[in-house]
């Protein structure tokens, strides 16, 4: 009997030590493109300001999020409902134009936001930040099946493709990407030469090498909201990854016990030359949020006492059980 205790409590013991440890090993890193488009029905388009559309799956909402009112320019959205069969796998494209200004304004950022039911989640209880997307960018109002980066340039685009994620100590806040005091942004792939906010050619904050590329970690100290952004070494088209390290070694003060409320994924638009429309086109894209044991060693660093104080624990209880029987 006390022999089940003691197996029970190293059971546990190790499981709680690997899920800090082992899972290192385990993050993602397949990049391979599926060449898959999901073919979403019931399709529709926002081209206006303050437009949004919620899929029947209730797994996103569309946002036109123009955040400027420039002279000129448009947008379009073409959004819909991707096939049940799909899970939360889902697909949109935005095709836009704005005016070039000095200095650069980003003018609107289409995107999908998650309406996953794990979130809010306490950073200290994130296992997993899946971050699948598959995307392409090209010249013109139809979607492109490969990036054409020559013409965007000669297009003088200036946009950005990323993931938006919001952090708050409030979790009601977090769930508020206008009301939370973090931002997380990482950026996949930068055009026409636009850079993050804090950015500085000569030092970062951190590094990460994972998913098939390397990201740098920049900051501005704006208030009432900080952003942090993670830069993407190269241009990428294809990300399938677990995100959750991005999170955990944020530079947050008291990080693990805020909630991180928001995640989105959506394109920068800056401006084009001469009123030329792009049209960015996701083929597949994935935002999903499991709740668990976090998988970094940092967490399990600083959580030490935490955990001496468990261990502690769950030996008196392997040691009464002992006593008693
Ligand atoms: C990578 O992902 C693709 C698409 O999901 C899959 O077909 C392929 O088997 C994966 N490769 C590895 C090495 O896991
Ligand atoms: C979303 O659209 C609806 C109308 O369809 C509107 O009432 C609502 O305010 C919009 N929400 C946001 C956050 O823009
Ligand atoms: C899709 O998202 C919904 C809402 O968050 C969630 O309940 C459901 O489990 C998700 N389905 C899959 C297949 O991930
Ligand atoms: C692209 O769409 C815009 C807005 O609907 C339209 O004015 C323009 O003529 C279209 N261009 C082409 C080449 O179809
Ligand atoms: C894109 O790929 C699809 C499927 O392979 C094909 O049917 C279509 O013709 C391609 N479009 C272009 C513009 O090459
Ligand atoms: C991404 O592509 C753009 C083309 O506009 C280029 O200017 C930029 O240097 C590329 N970024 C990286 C990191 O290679």
């Amino acid at each position: 009997m006390r022999h089940g205790y003691t197996i029970a409590g190293l059971t546990l013991l190790l499981l709680w030590g690997c899920g800090g440890v082992c899972a290192l090993d385990a993050f993602d890193t397949n990049t391979t493109a599926t060449g898959l488009w999901i073919p979403v029905q019931n399709i529709r388009d926002l081209c206006k300001a303050g437009q949004n559309y919620t899929d029947a799956n209730r797994a996103y909402t569309f946002y036109t999020d123009h955040l400027t009112t420039p002279k000129s320019g448009w947008q379009c959205m073409e959004v819909g409902d991707a096939p049940f069969r799909y899970g939360n796998e889902t697909g949109f494209t935005s095709t836009w134009t704005w005016p070039p200004s000095s200095p650069p304004a980003l003018n609107s950022y289409p995107h999908a936001h998650s309406l996953s039911t794990q979130l809010p989640v306490q950073i200290s209880n994130l296992n997993t930040v899946w971050l699948y997307a598959v995307w392409t960018y090209g010249v013109g109002n139809g979607t492109v099946n490969n990036t054409d980066t020559a013409g965007v340039e000669r297009a003088g685009m200036k946009a950005f493709v990323a993931a938006e994620l919001f952090i708050d100590a409030d979790q009601a806040r977090s769930a508020d990407p206008g009301d939370a005091a973090t931002k997380v942004a990482i950026w996949l792939a930068a055009y026409g030469g636009v850079l993050p906010a804090g950015y500085d050619s000569k030092s970062s904050l951190q590094t990460q090498v994972f998913g098939g590329t390397t990201f740098k970690l920049y900051s501005d100290n704006a208030s009432p909201q900080t952003t942090y952004t993670w830069l993407a070494a190269s241009n990428m088209t294809t990300f399938y990854s677990d995100v959750s390290q991005l999170i955990h070694s944020l530079p947050l003060k008291q990080r693990e016990s805020q909630y991180l409320g928001a995640y989105r994924f959506g394109t920068g638009a800056y401006s084009t030359d001469n009123g030329t429309p792009v049209t960015f086109g996701t083929q597949v894209m994935q935002l999903a949020v499991v709740p668990g044991f976090p998988k970094s060693a940092g967490v399990l660093a600083r959580g030490g006492v935490r955990w001496g104080v468990l261990a502690g624990a769950m030996l008196l209880a392997v040691l009464g059980g002992r006593w008693c029987i």
